[in-house]
């Protein structure tokens, strides 16, 4: 004790603490104001030096329909790809009367994504000088659920459109990209690609891969003036989410808005809604244990609702 308290009156212990203390404090603001920066100041990237057209995969809906939009109101052409041809003819539509760039459509059901389906987005997309390509087209769960209770049709999905589009897309506009020397890869996980996700276990694996793959692409393309970046957002507005707008849930325009401002920076896990980017930082900070019991005790509550619905869906039917 007499040990203890000689230490604690130790001035030099003192000063020690203090600068300790205070480099943390100095540091924690540091990064405050650079985030403050990319968020809010940094200008963006004049995106047609990158190339002449955009590609965008699940283009029709959600965020991939804000990115197409905005990429057009910037002046670049663009090629939307999805899986219903009426959408797409619709969305083509609207963004040539609205903005006056070229628009190409492509079908593909990204759920089988075989040799014969990426010859046909090639055919299109190989004769293109191609800035930016968006690797949006995903799936997740139907609702939170343990792996266990997944169909083999939703595991082979989560694999196709969340692995396999990403993968296959990136080896298909690559190689033009790293010829030209110029370009920018976006690839669309999730915070469930970073962060522990009980009941979204295969997702959260599904969207870490494309947050690996990023990080090792960014590395190996930097030399080429390509950049490849991962945005991680939470939820969003749109018919996959089921969620309506709110403070924390963006709507996908307002969503996209701010990812645009930091496309080709050389940022490489990107969180680019503001509000996203202080929910991630306020997850990493709790101690594990809580995080993971917090996200578990939200996930099981969904998962509860939606075990009800399936059930009073299925009790309609045999009414019917
Ligand atoms: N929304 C969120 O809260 C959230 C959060 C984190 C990450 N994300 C990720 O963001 C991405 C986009 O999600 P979103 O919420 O914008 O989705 P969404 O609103 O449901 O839009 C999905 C788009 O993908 C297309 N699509 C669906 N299945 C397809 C298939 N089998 N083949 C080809 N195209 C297909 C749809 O076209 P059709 O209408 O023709 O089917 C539509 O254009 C996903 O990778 C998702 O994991 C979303």
């Amino acid at each position: 004790m007499d040990q203890l308290a000689l230490l604690t009156n130790d001035p030099r212990l003192t000063l020690a603490a203090t600068c300790v203390g205070g480099c943390v404090i100095a540091l924690f603001g540091l990064k405050v104001i650079v985030n403050f920066y990319k968020y809010f100041l940094r200008p963006s990237k004049n995106l047609k030096k990158l190339g002449e057209w955009a590609v965008v995969t699940g283009a029709t809906d959600g965020i991939g329909k804000a990115y197409a939009f905005k990429f057009a109101k910037k002046g670049l052409n663009v090629v939307l790809i999805s899986r219903t041809k009426s959408k797409l003819d619709d969305c083509a539509a609207e963004i040539k009367e609205k903005y006056g760039v070229e628009v190409k459509v492509i079908a593909c059901d990204y759920s089988n994504f075989d040799d014969k389906a990426r010859a046909g987005v090639a055919k299109v997309c190989g004769k293109l000088d191609v800035g930016i390509l968006v690797n949006n087209v995903g799936v997740s769960y139907v609702y939170p659920k343990y792996f266990s209770e997944l169909k083999e049709e939703e595991v082979d999905g989560l694999m196709e459109m969340n692995v396999n589009s990403t993968t296959w897309m990136t080896h298909m506009i690559l190689p033009g990209m790293m010829e030209r020397k110029r370009g920018s890869i976006v690839n669309v996980a999730s915070a469930a690609g970073v962060n522990t996700m009980p009941l979204l276990a295969q997702y959260s694996a599904a969207k870490g891969y494309i947050t690996m793959f990023t990080r090792g692409l960014s590395v190996e393309c930097a030399k080429k003036n390509v950049t490849v970046s991962v945005v991680t957002p939470f939820y969003v507005a749109t018919k996959l989410a089921k969620m309506r707008k709110a403070l924390t849930v963006p709507t996908p325009p307002a969503f996209v808005d701010m990812a645009v401002r930091w496309i080709g920076h050389g940022d490489v896990v990107v969180q680019p809604f503001w509000i996203h980017g202080v929910m991630g930082w306020v997850v990493n900070s709790l101690p594990t244990f809580l995080s993971d019991s917090v996200i578990m005790g939200m996930h099981a509550g969904i998962r509860a609702r939606g075990i009800k619905k399936d059930a009073r869906k299925a009790a309609e039917g045999k009414g019917n």
